[in-house]
């Protein structure tokens, strides 16, 4: 029987204080959880003397990491630092002396999965990688373990707090775009290079995760859609309302029986569904499961405490494992090894789903009728016409929304309408989510 669980931490940032924070001022409330002490033997990171949130004795610090890696001592090496690279060799390094490995690294794991959790799974090492999607939220033990029992049928998720909270200002408070980034980035929840969050580039990383759980599958982030929201404007969100949705950036997976459609993107949802009220900076999951139905999580994505939470809950997790004598419990994709297997996603030209669209167009007689003839010869039907304000020089804005059509098909009509004389403008496509999302 262990009588200590021994961690060492690479990397004293924001998320390695919060979780240096909960394993020392709640040692006593972890020691009666995982029924013995868990102690941090050490914390490496390349600056030692910043002034840090939290206190840590001098001697435990050093810059070197590979003094919790070769330390035969430590059990668990959590890995705080990001980025792929000494990252991705530290968590190997960890893995080949038979450490269990800790990691809230997305961009890593969704980039070379692959091989880290191979690596593992051969040396029967654990990774506990909960903070890597949704923060805080229990995303990955309710697909690898609370879900077990189901296909999922479809995931909707907010997953990004930084585009979460620009349009949620832009939906409540008015204001453009450019205004709320400059505010969020501020404020701090949005980085001073905004690209990975706005471009979508973070939530494409936790859907691959998310993919690669729910369908026991190798995911090539090139193979994932993925629109950013800095297109949306004020006007969107206003005849979003008046027709009865609300933008939000959604991942969204849907098993299609023998392909996944997995597409991210700024999607109208209606007012009266949960993701809807989903404020602020706050993430939220949506999953159906055959069994299970309607599964619904929300919670802080990012930030120093709720990081931490998860981590810490991943720590204790594989420290309880260790401290029952058991190497690894739960397969680290959720399936069995020998199980994964390349799935195809479906590529967004073959979605089909309702769309809205804002014409930038003349206000002429014979204009509607122009625009509703390509989208009919393109085999799209039009669900409602709002056309407001009359400007005798310049474009008006004409909105349209449409049954369900194929994407193929809309981009077709598109690029047509787009190039008649009476369109001044690029048309704004949005996706609507209305019938399937229950
Ligand atoms: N930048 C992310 C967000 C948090 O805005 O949600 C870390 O995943």
């Amino acid at each position: 029987m262990k009588e200590a669980i021994k961690v060492g931490l690479i990397g004293l940032g924001t998320v390695g204080c919060g979780v240096y924070k909960v394993l020392t001022e709640q040692s006593e409330l972890i020691r009666k959880r995982l029924g013995i002490p868990l102690i941090v033997s050490r914390i490496a990171d390349i600056d030692v003397d910043r002034i840090r949130p939290v206190r840590v004795p001098r001697e435990i610090i050093t810059t070197d990491a590979a003094r919790i890696i070769d330390d035969p001592e430590i059990d668990i090496v959590i890995e705080l630092m990001g980025g792929f690279e000494p990252a991705k060799t530290f968590i190997l390094d960890a893995i080949d002396r038979g450490k269990q490995v800790v990691t809230a690294n997305k961009a890593l794991l969704a980039t070379y999965g692959d091989v880290i959790f191979k690596t593992a799974e051969a040396g029967c090492v654990d990774i506990g990688f909960e903070a890597s999607v949704g923060g805080t939220i229990p995303v990955i033990k309710t697909i690898k373990e609370c879900l077990v029992a189901n296909n999922i049928r479809s995931l909707y998720g907010i997953m990004n707090g930084t585009c979460n909270y620009i349009l949620s200002r832009m939906t409540d408070g008015g204001e453009d775009f450019q205004t709320v980034l400059k505010d969020a980035q501020s404020l701090g929840f949005a980085e001073s290079d905004p690209t990975y969050d706005i471009e979508a580039i973070d939530t494409a990383h936790k859907l691959a995760i998310c993919l690669s759980l729910a369908y026991g599958t190798r995911v090539k982030l090139d193979d994932i859609y993925r629109q950013g929201i800095s297109f949306i404007s004020q006007s969107d969100i206003e005849f979003a309302r008046e027709l009865g949705y609300t933008i939000k950036l959604l991942a969204i997976a849907i098993d299609r029986g023998g392909a996944v459609e997995a597409r991210i993107h700024p999607t109208m949802i209606p007012f009266d569904h949960l993701l809807s009220s989903v404020g602020s900076n706050f993430n939220a999951f949506h999953f159906v499961g055959d069994s299970a139905g309607s599964v619904f999580l929300y919670g802080q994505g990012a930030g120093m405490m709720p990081t931490a939470s998860a981590v810490v809950s991943d720590i204790v997790d594989i420290g309880r494992d260790l401290a029952s004598g058991i190497a690894k419990r739960v397969p680290l994709r959720s399936y069995q090894e020998r199980e994964i297997r390349d799935i195809s996603l479906l590529p967004i030209d073959d979605i089909v789903t309702n769309y809205y669209f804002r014409f930038s167009a003349v206000d002429r007689p014979g204009v509607l009728s122009k625009i509703s003839g390509v989208l009919g010869l393109n085999n799209i039907s039009i669900a409602s016409v709002i056309q407001k304000g009359r400007r005798l020089e310049g474009a008006v804005p004409v909105v349209m929304t449409t049954h369900k059509a194929r994407e193929k098909d809309v981009r077709q009509a598109l690029q047509e309408i787009d190039r008649l004389d009476i369109v001044l403008d690029k048309t704004i496509i949005i996706r609507i989510e209305d019938e399937e999302l229950i």
